[in-house]
């Protein structure tokens, strides 16, 4: 009996393992259909190229494509960009390809040789209105002027968290947004803990939570 239940049950196992990477798979792709088509194909390319190259740090870590859909959707006209978590470039760049005209400023506390690799995806033309950071998000505007969106993707810790929103504060302008990823997500409560005690409205929308800056100023 053992003999031919031990290769059926890895053989089930091996099944069940295939088939939830199949409907992974499907709900990503479902879910990149939603994007901006020329979103849509730089993140196809960069998925192909991140499996190519065995980087699970992007298979596991890039914001999700409909967390994308709503992220991009909030930039809709906001030109002046900051992102505090570049990790591995492709947020950055999708909110580039999103708009010609819009600026991204993207910090990290690492620097990683995979942005320049997922960059050489799209042309100058969004390259060249991407800056790349390093140093932490606290840290704050490098120069004067303001910017309208604001997302925040970095520690989720509590402290940091409410550092960056004091450092970035007095650059935001009246009706800019703040965007923070994995609101709800139960192993970072430091971004709820951090909301709660800046005492910012918003709404939530799939994992991001949104504040809008008083258009009083
Ligand atoms: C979840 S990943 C960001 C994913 C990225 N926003 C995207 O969608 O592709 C979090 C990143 O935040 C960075 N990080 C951690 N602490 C930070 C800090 N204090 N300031 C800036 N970046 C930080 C990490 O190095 C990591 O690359």
């Amino acid at each position: 009996m053992m003999p031919v239940m031990e290769p059926l049950s890895r053989i089930l196992a091996e099944t069940r393992h295939r088939g939830r990477r199949l409907l992974g798979e499907a709900r990503w792709l479902a879910g990149v259909a939603t994007l901006p088509p020329r979103v849509a194909l730089f993140q196809l390319r960069a998925r192909r190229l991140a499996r190519r190259s065995q980087d699970r740090f992007s298979l596991t870590s890039v914001t999700r494509p409909p967390d994308l859909r709503v992220l991009l959707a909030l930039a809709r006209g906001r030109t002046r960009t900051v992102e505090l978590g570049t990790a591995t470039g492709w947020t950055a760049i999708s909110l580039a390809l999103a708009d010609p005209r819009r600026r991204v400023i993207s910090y990290d506390v690492v620097e990683r040789p995979e942005p320049q690799r997922y960059l050489k995806l799209v042309g100058p033309s969004v390259r060249e209105r991407i800056e790349l950071v390093t140093g932490p998000g606290s840290r704050g505007p490098e120069r004067a002027g303001h910017f309208d969106l604001l997302y925040i993707d970095s520690s989720h810790e509590r402290e940091q968290t409410i550092a960056e929103v004091l450092a970035w504060r007095p650059a935001l302008g009246p009706g800019a947004t703040i965007v923070f990823d994995d609101y709800p997500h139960p192993d970072y409560p430091g971004i709820r803990e951090a909301i709660s005690e800046l005492g910012l409205d918003g709404e939530e929308r799939g994992t991001l939570f949104i504040h809008t800056v008083d258009r009083a100023g």
